[in-house]
């Protein structure tokens, strides 16, 4: 088992083994030692093939384990379900010294830690991330929200976690699709580290080496976290593919995956890089290249002039610009902010209609 440790305004493990989750009550009992009660938020998927081996490993530390379960899916991050979930941590009489622990993807995290850092003004938070993009990212940093009708984590704040259990058997159940969108994540961090990452996952596929891959992420992901944890400034390059992936995700009503839009994002944002003469020649090959070999798209599906309006709701924006990242090369990704127009300039030099 790996274990890594994050220094921001929490200090924190994150725990990367196989068959982990039947310690979960002991790891419990290690950072919250006067825990009576845990709310164990999951999904429907999630939770009838993990919740039980979580809850009787609790439940033999003495816990008491409460669980709420979400429907699956993108759709389920939205203030009705934060709103009801605090509702039934009141009816149980979850205290400050309890523990709210989210088992799932990054819906249910994203979620999860809005609630328990909101709930009485926070308390102690755990993340079992069973899907590949919660282990590599979502699980990892902090940062929390769920989704309004205008625009994706539109409500949110940044609430680390207390611990990170990452049990890779969870990985085995995971459909296709899903393990495409965690490698799009790691695709990210690969251009953002340079050759070592990039050139490991294009000779060895991501789910042959789980347990080295997802450490090397963290561990490249807790250096942004550590020096810029409120995302003003180095942080903001994790967003790379983000800004169009999440315009995507809008226009398309949240039915293509996260992970999807990111491989979109990117591979606009490395052709554009090239068309606008900031990226070096044979780069959006190169990127396009490996999101391709991972099976993931790369073309847009919606117009400049749609990804652009959706854009504009981004957090990464300021009222009149949008903000989005582009690689110039392996290593080395840049900071850009242009307004609508130029932002649709941008899209259209990465291959928009
Ligand atoms: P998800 O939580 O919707 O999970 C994807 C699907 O996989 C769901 O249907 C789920 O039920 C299923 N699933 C999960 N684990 C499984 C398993 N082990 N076996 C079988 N099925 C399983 O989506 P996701 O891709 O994990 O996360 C996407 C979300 O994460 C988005 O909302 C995105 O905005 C957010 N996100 C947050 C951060 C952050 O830093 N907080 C970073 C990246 C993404
Ligand atoms: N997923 C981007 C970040 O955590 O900053």
């Amino acid at each position: 088992m790996n274990a890594i440790t994050v220094k921001a305004s929490k200090t924190y493990q994150i725990l990367i083994g196989r068959d982990i989750l039947p310690q979960t009550g002991l790891l419990f009992r290690e950072i919250v030692h006067k825990a009576s009660k845990v709310m164990l938020v999951s999904d429907d998927n999630v939770f009838p093939l993990y919740g039980e081996r979580v809850s009787s490993s609790l439940r033999k530390s003495g816990l008491d384990v409460f669980s709420f379960i979400l429907p699956h899916g993108e759709r389920s991050k939205n203030l009705d379900n934060y709103g009801k979930l605090l509702n039934e941590m009141c009816s149980v009489h979850l205290s400050r010294n309890d523990v709210v622990a989210a088992l799932g993807g990054g819906v249910v995290g994203d979620l999860a830690g809005f609630a328990a850092a909101t709930y009485l003004r926070g308390v102690s938070f755990v993340q079992m991330p069973t899907t590949l993009l919660a282990a590599v990212d979502s699980s990892v940093g902090g940062k929390t929200a769920v989704d309004l009708p205008e625009g994706k984590n539109q409500v949110g704040c940044f609430y680390q976690p207390d611990l990170v259990i990452c049990d890779i058997h969870c990985l085995d159940t995971l459909p296709v699709e899903e393990y495409r969108s965690g490698c799009a994540e790691i695709i990210k961090y690969a251009i953002l580290d340079g050759d070592g990452l990039f050139s490991e996952i294009l000779e060895t596929p991501i789910c042959s080496q789980y347990e080295n891959i997802i450490s090397r992420c963290v561990m490249l992901k807790k250096k942004y976290v550590e020096e810029d944890e409120c995302d003003t400034g180095c942080r903001m390059l994790l967003n790379l593919g983000h800004t169009i992936g999440h315009a995507v995700e809008k226009c398309s009503l949240y039915s293509i995956p996260h992970g999807q839009a990111v491989a979109m994002g990117m591979a606009a944002a490395a052709k554009a890089g090239e068309a606008m003469g900031c990226s070096r020649p044979g780069l959006s090959d190169t990127v396009g290249g490996i999101i391709a070999s991972y099976g993931l798209p790369a073309d847009l599906p919606f117009s400049a002039e749609e990804l652009a309006e959706a854009a504009l709701y981004d957090k990464k924006n300021t009222s009149r610009s949008i903000r989005f990242i582009v690689p110039a090369e392996l290593g080395n990704c840049r900071i850009i902010t242009a307004e609508k127009n130029g932002f649709i300039d941008w899209l259209k030099a990465g291959g928009a209609k």
